[in-house]
């Protein structure tokens, strides 16, 4: 695997959704190809999609049950990563057939997506960065809107784009968002979290229209933690908006971007039209952005981090930085982020 990634973490691989029950999906993650399977139980799991026989991608075949049955010769394998089945082979040809496995890879769903951890088999998977946490919703609250996109960019770059406040009045230059007309100095305060970040809870700035349908007194709070996942946390009064983006490299050039909304406030749920508009319309934005940059990324020109309104992607590749090595010199990780406040105009 390329080391432009970072390793033994969690990555949101796909929306629930997209696996039903007695279902699979094939899909590639850190440029490995994964088959996510869901057994007739619900129960999520995911293995190599390659038959270990000749190769072909499981995914192209069916679900038999709670076994993928291969679309090749049909060989079938369960969700542990076990051959169950090799149709071909007759009674009297003894052959364990359950010696034949393919590699499996941790998985866990919460709030409506499907988390793969990508790393080592003996990397104890609690050390990976946590996933987020929506703390005033229910536990398994699902998500009210889900967006999905493919950016044409390494994941670094789709990550700083992300997280650059910058490039809002420029990139994101709507009626329903705001101009550069209307650009203020901001200060903003940050703090280290576990293996990330925090702009700490503060009231949303005057030219910022998109909280304004929230009405009354609204604040909000961001997460940023490895390894591509951004947490908003919107507060309004006693009820919750949050809007979480989770980043997963697909490979070198293809980054995935997963968007969802959650919320318990029973009126967001008649703007849904309008938010679903809206999020898939900035989303957009943003990936026609990458698109133009990548014309001249491929010249490979040196690139600058300057000043406050790029300290956030500094902080990133420092916490990436300090991942790897940590992990290269088998010690603790030190966050390297330290509690400031940051000023910009945007
Ligand atoms: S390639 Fe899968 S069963 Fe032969
Ligand atoms: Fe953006």
């Amino acid at each position: 695997m390329s080391t432009t990634y970072l390793e033994n973490v969690w990555y949101m691989a796909l929306p629930s959704a997209e696996v039903p029950t007695g279902g699979m999906k094939g899909h590639k993650i850190a440029d490995t190809p994964i088959l996510f399977m869901r057994d007739t139980q619900g129960k999520i799991a995911a293995i190599r999609d390659i038959c270990p026989h000749r190769g072909i991608p499981f995914s192209y075949g069916r679900m038999v049950g709670d076994t993928v049955e291969c679309p090749y010769h049909g060989w079938k394998f369960s969700c542990a990563g076990v051959c169950t089945e090799i149709p071909s082979l007759l009674p009297d040809q003894d052959l364990d057939c359950t010696k034949i496995k393919v590699k499996t890879y941790p998985v866990q769903e919460r709030n409506g997506a499907i988390w793969v951890f990508i790393g080592d088999k003996e990397f104890d998977t609690a050390q990976a960065p946590s996933l987020p946490v929506l703390a005033e919703l229910a536990p398994d609250a699902q998500p009210n809107l889900t967006f999905t996109e493919i950016f044409p960019c390494h994941i670094d770059h789709a990550v700083i784009g992300l997280m650059d406040p910058a490039h809002g009045p420029y990139v994101h230059k709507s009626w329903f968002w705001r101009s550069e007309k209307s650009m203020l100095e901001k200060a903003k305060h940050f703090a280290p979290v576990t293996h990330g970040f925090q702009m700490v809870r503060h009231q949303p700035s005057k030219n910022s229209k998109a909280y304004k349908i929230f009405g009354g007194p609204t604040t909000t709070e961001i997460t940023f933690r490895l390894p591509g996942v951004r947490l908003e946390h919107i507060k309004i009064g006693e009820k919750s908006f949050y809007s979480l983006t989770a980043l997963a490299p697909l490979d070198e050039k293809h980054t995935q971007i997963i968007q969802m909304g959650f919320w318990n406030i029973p009126w967001v749920s008649l703007l849904k039209p309008a938010l679903r508009q809206f999020g898939k319309v900035f989303l957009r934005q943003d990936l026609e952005a990458v698109r133009k940059q990548q014309e001249g990324l491929a010249y490979d020109p040196s690139l600058m981090l300057l000043q406050d309104a790029d300290t956030q992607a500094k902080w990133y590749f420092a916490l990436k930085k300090e991942w790897a090595a940590h992990l290269a010199e088998q010690r603790e990780f030190v966050n390297p982020v330290q509690e400031t406040v940051l000023r910009w105009r945007s």
